[in-house]
């Protein structure tokens, strides 16, 4: 049994609330010894495709390999990592001079006056163009978007007088990929691992004045990942100011222990840095308040650490420890049955005079948390049963760079969903989705790697995993380990080592005890579809995730033939042979279609791969495949599949689906493709209809009916077998096509969520459906015929936005007939607008369409199964009207007010 009663998150206090506002260089807010400044905006920014500044971090990619004209910086990269290497023998020296760079981009004089204005995050890729068709130089699998080559990013950074004396910091929470950062032409260092943060020391390289240039490279490699991983600078960017002395990087961690309703006991440990070339003796306060999670604000002190004292030595760091009791603590826990109630320990540090020199907040959450092998996962004391999916980074159209909104949209669909659980695939994602996940009490499953030693595609992570994994899981866990949403460490998906026996469980084995000598409160794994019960890898591991494994992969009718290995349903045989360890689904399902598209026949089976066999719901012209839920990628399982067998387990803790939101890239089974079939809900945030199955699953009180498919079809249709499904959590259901009765359905059992009248015959019309719950009526849904696309209906999902220039308002124009029914099949073309005071701006559109080549920043998308969004932001305050319009139908206007 894994045991843990911690809560900690780091993040600072001043940012929480204020995000959306850190446009310029100011101070996001003080405090008393540190500034923390926003520096996203006001970059110059030039892309080349080809390495044509002649630097490299070294020459191991395969496309390098004969580039005998390179520049190798990776001797100068190497020592950016030695804060992450725990053993000082294994720490890289730097060389004894500087490289000689013929770049002339890195020299403070470099006139860029010429290259593209940007702001950080910023994704180079995005807008595209797209790639279409075959041999080109990205393929489906990573989106068909200019990911590739080498991003230049310049800008001027100031140091005032008040700065003088201080220790200055740049912090960089995620650039894509092998980032390398100059200051006034000197090489500071770097980090080649594209979703890790990092810090460096800029004081040695900074001079008085507004006119220090930094010049950062970004260098990434086609052929290396199995998505669209986006290309630049694509999270924030900050400079810390701090004095020599003051709490270092990530430098404390809370954790909590015998949590009850009545108490907490709080253990702290502060790491203090030392930059000063004396001896300094500190001492160090921490108070304890409440954080209220909507606001930002800090409310009533529940507790203090007592006040320790501590002498660092020059040039180095030590850690002070200190416990303390909160009294009636309260919990941090996922809805709806629990509260995400946070806290924030202040920590000030005071030098010999009793003057504050730093202040650091830590945000941070009580709970308590078990992972029991037969009970599952229980949250203060409570089963949870893990209702999850999946996530990649991207944001769909507005791509990989980080934005707060869109990331907070994404989670607030999921909540809809009844989702409470979110697996980060395959890496640690932007700090601010996890300060979003604390605050609205999702439980993060946060993973480091999708490969080590052995690859998956010539240029990933495998290149520089001996010289970098250390670092980058240490980077992860001190960074994320105060967060009370994230419960559970994951090393790697589904790493090739799964089945190199003891080799791999080597790996497994020091990559676990790296996370535990940071972190001893939450268990360590590692998802795996290949690595069986009686093989050496899973026995590392403190818990065991099982991709595809529990449902069983390839092991049913429809399925017999296929290419791959078979797995008999594995849930109970790894229960067996791990008694003692909890089991989950990392990965479950990978359901694949688009939406709102159906084909005839339909399987009769409950799970069937999509595009293999005649009525499998794949069309290979079309490149769709059928939203009736029950067609998946050859490995899969439809969610129907998935339920029955995590119900016949009552041990599993439950399932992360594969996946939540459609992403760019991978777009299994079709690869010419741009963006993922697998998401419930698309790659704009349309739901597909087993949506409602989960729903109906995830939100047991919640009545949910939900038919499908939709009801417009052409005359070739007329007197053909159409299946009429329905999603729900009633426990009968009655359906009638034109008032006609087409028979009253028993729920087939506790595990099934659809009812399925496969004879239907269709005629235009209504379809009704009526579902009972305890003898009581429960859920109802209706669909009928629509008339020709008529008129555009246009909505906000928030109609009051900040004019920031951040901040988004998502806007879904509707295709309807002359009555305002919607129009399934329209593909009429839209054109957004946006006008008005606020200066808005459309700034993405999509549709949701996997093969839709239309640039993302483009105003003008062509609706797909009768559905466009348009995301629209503003620049200052004051009105914006956001308009739709489409050739020979009545336009739509909605009115936003920016704040
Ligand atoms: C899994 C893998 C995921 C994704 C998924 C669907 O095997 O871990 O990253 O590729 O399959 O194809």
């Amino acid at each position: 049994m894994w045991l843990s009663h911690v809560i900690p998150n780091a993040y600072r206090l001043a940012f929480l609330g204020s995000l959306l506002l850190s446009v310029d260089a100011k101070p996001l807010a003080k405090e008393e010894g540190r500034e923390r400044i926003s520096i996203n905006a006001g970059w110059r920014f030039s892309r080349s495709e080809y390495n044509t500044d002649k630097l490299a971090y070294d020459l191991s990619r395969n496309d390098y390999a004969n580039r005998t004209d390179l520049t190798v910086l990776k001797p100068w990269i190497l020592p950016s990592a030695n804060d992450f290497i725990v053993d000082p023998a294994a720490r890289y020296q730097s060389p004894s001079s500087e490289p000689t760079i013929s770049s002339p981009f890195v020299q403070s004089d470099y006139d860029d006056t010429e290259w593209e204005s940007v702001s950080l995050p910023h994704d180079w890729a995005i807008k595209g163009p797209f790639y279409v068709g075959s041999n080109v130089p990205v393929a489906g699998g990573m989106g068909r978007l200019p990911v590739h080559g080498i991003g230049w990013y310049r800008r001027k950074v100031e140091v005032t007088k008040a700065d003088e004396g201080r220790s200055i910091y740049l912090d960089i929470d995620g650039a894509m990929s092998y980032s390398m950062v100059w200051l006034n032409g000197h090489l500071v260092g770097g980090w080649p691992y594209g979703y890790s943060s990092y810090r460096l020391h800029l004081t040695p390289y900074l001079k008085l004045g507004d006119d220090n240039v930094l010049a950062i490279r970004v260098d990434n490699p086609g052929n290396s990942s199995r998505w669209y991983p986006g290309g630049g600078i694509y999270r924030n960017v900050w400079l810390t100011k701090t004095e020599p002395t003051h709490i270092g990087q990530w430098g404390t961690f809370i954790t909590s222990k015998k949590v009850s309703k009545s108490s907490a006991i709080l253990d702290l440990a502060v790491q203090v840095e030392n930059v000063r070339n004396s001896s300094q003796k500190l001492s160090v306060v921490t108070d304890v308040y409440l954080l209220n999670s909507a606001t930002g604000k800090t409310g009533a002190k529940v507790a203090s650490f007592p006040r320790r004292t501590i002498t660092v030595a020059a040039s180095h760091k030590a850690s002070v420890n200190a416990s303390t009791t909160v009294k009636k603590p309260a919990l941090w826990g996922p809805p709806p049955s629990q509260s995400p109630n946070l806290h924030v320990a202040v920590t000030r540090l005071y030098n010999r005079n009793n003057d504050i020199v730093d202040t650091f907040s830590t945000n941070f959450g009580i709970r308590s948390v078990v992972f029991d092998a037969d009970q599952g996962f229980l949250v203060n004391g409570e089963r949870i049963r893990i209702q999850g999916v999946n996530n990649h980074h991207d944001l769909g159209a507005l791509g990989a760079a980080f934005n707060e909104r869109a990331a907070e949209r994404q989670l607030e669909v999921l909540q809809e969903l009844g989702c409470n659980a979110l697996r980060v695939s395959h890496n640690p994602p932007a700090p601010q989705l996890l300060d979003l996940a604390d605050r609205m009490g999702i439980l993060i499953y946060n993973e480091a790697f999708d490969g080590w030693q052995l690859s998956k595609n010539p240029n990933d992570f495998h290149l520089i995993f001996d010289e970098w994994s250390e670092a980058d899981v240490r980077a992860m866990v001190r960074r994320d380990r105060n967060h009370p949403s994230v419960i559970i460490w994951s090393i790697g998906n589904e790493v090739g080592e799964q089945t190199t026996g003891e080799t791999g469980a080597a790996v497994a084995r020091r990559l676990r005890e790296i996370v535990h000598s940071e972190d001893k409160t939450r268990p360590v794994t590692a998802s795996m579809n290949a690595a069986r019960p009686n093989m050496p890898l899973p026995g590392e591991l403190d818990l065991i995730s099982l991709n595809y494994q529990g449902e069983g992969i390839r092991d049913t009718g429809p399925y017999a033939g296929l290419p791959g290995i078979t797995t008999p349903p594995l849930y109970v045989p790894f229960h067996e042979a791990f008694p003692d360890k909890l089991i989950l689904s990392s990965e479950t399902a990978a359901t694949v279609s688009t939406r709102g598209t159906y084909f005839f026949p339909v399987t009769n089976w409950t799970s069937a791969p999509a595009n293999y066999t005649i009525g499998s719901g794949g069309n290979d012209t079309l490149l769709q495949v059928s939203d009736y839920g029950l067609y998946t990628a050859p490995f899969g399982a439809s969610p129907d599949k998935v339920f029955v067998a995590q119900d016949n387990a009552s041990f599993v803790a439950g399932e992360f689906v594969w996946a939540g939101w459609d992403y760019i890239g991978e777009p299994t089974p079709y690869y010419a493709a741009r963006s993922s079939y697998f998401g419930i809900i698309d790659l704009a945030g349309f739901k597909k209809d087993r949506f409602f199955q989960y729903q109906a699953r995830w939100r047991p009180d919640y009545p949910v009916a939900h038919i499908l498919p939709h009801w417009t079809w052409g005359p070739d249709r007329v007197g053909e077998v159409t299946p009429v499904h329905v999603f729900s959590n009633g426990d009968l259901a009655e359906l009638w096509v034109n008032n006609k009765s087409q028979g009253r359905l028993p729920r087939e059992s506790e595990s099934v969520y659809r009812f399925r009248w496969d004879n239907v015959t269709y005629e235009a019309g209504e379809v009704r459906v009526v579902t009972y719950k305890k003898g009581k009526e429960w859920a109802s849904d209706r669909v009928v015929t629509a008339g020709e696309p008529s008129a555009l209906r246009l909505s906000a999902d928030r109609t009051a936005i900040a004019g920031n220039g951040l901040d988004l308002s998502f806007l879904t124009v509707t295709v309807v007939d002359n009555k305002g029914n919607v129009v399934p099949q329209a593909d009429n073309e839209i054109t957004f607008t946006a006008s008005g005071g606020g200066g808005g701006e459309v700034v993405a559109t999509d549709n949701g369409d996997p093969r839709d080549f239309t640039s993302f920043a483009s105003r003008t998308r062509k609706a797909f199964s009768g559905l466009a969004l348009g995301i629209v932001r503003a620049s200052r305050k004051g009105e914006v009207t956001v308009t739709a319009s489409a050739p020979g139908l009545a336009r739509a206007t909605v009115k936003l007010t920016a704040k």
